[in-house]
């Protein structure tokens, strides 16, 4: 492993991402010799702290992901941070910081590369990101780049402006824009899955896939995070970006090599192809939910309005499902039903790739639950477990030619999961390494927008009956219509 020699300037050092993913990821670094003798971080935020302070952070930070680490070990890692308070607006702060950065690039040996990481409040990315280059932050003799957490705008005409401002003082080959799903295992496996195997590639169309499911669930509801969530929603939260980068990963087209143009390419191509509703198709398309009170393994749980900072009449959604269509030649025909929502059944976030019916059955006799034949099915398990499993048909043992599920089954063991490194420490490593095959790009972004942009629209027109789905279900029952409605269900019904 080779060292890579930087300083990082990440402006919200103080706050909750910091702490719960950044340090973490970075110790992971630190621990697997990315990060050596030649790196420093400065942690910026309004607080005025001293360093020892902010040690202790990172100490904090550390005891609570739970990493494994000695106590030289984290003490030679958190001798590498520095904390600098920064009103981000003002001016001068940017001095002081030019003249902090320049002393630790002499100290550390970094080489002049500087990583700038917005992990605070959006609506300060802008004046940021214009201050770092009217302060002559940036270097002339490394590489600067800018790492920029989610949410990238509310909307359209937000993300555009946001991106308008960003893009005045970093070019798009320096902006990394962070969508943590893309760094997660199954994810990044799913391009091996796709452009490896012969078998699936000659099937991966409408003329053998009857349609696709992403079912991002998860157990939890809105926990501390009301403030965010109130203006977000689960279609901003989840669809515009996690559910939208993975639908794009599955259905694009294969791309000319894995370098990131190639593979940036290929996904802007799948958005271009996305078809856009107008208003009513949006609202026949797509549905929404918000969780009530109930019990769930003998524990009362608050409804969403109940719970703390949210407005006794919100209607936020905290659940979302939808049909997407996919206008070319590979997918014309072929839904894509998405759905996510919070305080579901369990967390789990899964593909369901479901092929099309054999068209003939010479048996002709029901199988044991009563079904004629069952479709293939290739699920691509991302979370909690990480594998694949794909359903065939096969007989029933004895002398019946009954016809019964003989399912296939790929798990990595809990070992090579845990040894694995986690969503941030690989993007964090990409960015390092000037690999942007992970990150989202502005044509992406503005696709997505735009067309969650007329859900939301009509959405925030109308007045929904809310709540409308009990914790601990799969949704709403509008959920099961919209696939219904199809002839068609949910294949995930824990
Ligand atoms: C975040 C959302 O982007 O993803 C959260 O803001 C959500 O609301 C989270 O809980 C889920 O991520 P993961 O990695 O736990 O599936």
């Amino acid at each position: 492993v080779q060292e890579r020699k930087k300083l990082f300037i990440i402006f919200g050092g103080s706050g909750d991402l910091a702490q719960r993913k950044l340090y973490p990821a970075l110790f992971q670094l630190f621990q697997h010799g990315y990060l050596k003798d030649h790196f420093a971080v400065i942690g910026t935020s309004r607080r005025s702290w001293p360093d020892e302070y902010y040690r202790g952070i990172i100490h904090d930070s550390l005891a609570a992901a739970d990493v494994n680490v000695s106590a030289d070990e984290e003490k030679s890692f958190a001798s590498h941070f520095y904390y600098q308070s920064n009103d981000v607006t003002d001016a001068a702060h940017y001095v002081v910081l030019r003249k902090l950065a320049a002393k630790l690039d002499a100290q550390y040996g970094t080489d002049g590369n500087r990583i700038y990481y917005m992990a605070m409040a959006p609506r300060f990315f802008g004046t940021i990101a214009n201050q770092i280059k009217s302060e002559h932050l940036l270097t002339d003799n490394g590489y600067n780049r800018l790492i920029i957490e989610k949410p990238f705008g509310r909307d359209y005409d937000s993300a555009k402006k946001l991106n308008d401002d960003i893009s005045a003082a970093f070019n798009e080959n320096q902006i990394y824009r962070i969508d943590h799903y893309l760094g997660k295992e199954m994810i990044q496996s799913l391009f091996a899955l796709r452009f490896t195997n012969p078998i699936l590639s000659a099937v991966w169309n409408k003329e053998y896939i009857d349609n696709i499911q992403i079912t991002l669930a998860e157990d939890v509801g809105v926990g501390d995070r009301a403030g965010y969530y109130e203006t977000a929603g689960s279609l901003r939260d989840m669809v515009q970006n996690h559910i939208m980068q993975i639908m794009s990963l599955v259905g694009m087209e294969p791309p000319v090599d894995f370098s990131a143009p190639s593979v940036t390419n290929a996904k802007e191509r799948f958005f271009d192809s996305l078809r856009m509703y107008d208003h009513d198709q949006a609202m026949t398309n797509f549905v929404r939910g918000q969780y009530g009170a109930g019990k769930v393994a003998g524990q009362e749980l608050k409804a969403y309005r109940d719970e703390e900072n949210v407005s006794p009449t919100s209607n936020i959604e905290t659940y979302v499902a939808g049909k997407i269509m996919i206008d070319n030649e590979r997918w014309c025909g072929v839904p894509f039903y998405i759905r996510t929502g919070k305080r579901l059944t369990h967390k789990s976030t899964q593909i369901n790739i479901v092929f099309k019916k054999s068209p003939i059955d010479i048996f002709q006799q029901p199988t044991t639950n009563n079904q004629f034949l069952e479709p293939n099915v290739l699920t691509i398990n991302v979370e909690p477990n990480e594998g694949y499993t794909l359903q065939l048909n096969g007989k029933e043992v004895g002398q019946s030619f009954q016809t019964v599920d003989n399912t296939l089954d790929f798990a990595h063991s809990k070992k090579t999961i845990q040894d694995s490194p986690q969503a941030y420490e690989r993007l964090i490593l990409g960015a390092l390494d000037g690999n942007m095959t992970s990150f989202t790009h502005w044509g992406e972004l503005a696709q997505t927008w735009k067309f969650v942009d007329v859900i939301r629209q009509g959405w925030d027109a109308e007045q929904p009956a809310f709540p409308n789905y009990t914790p601990g279900t799969m949704g709403p029952d509008a959920a099961q219509e919209l696939l219904q409605r199809d002839n068609r269900q949910w294949f995930y019904a824990p």
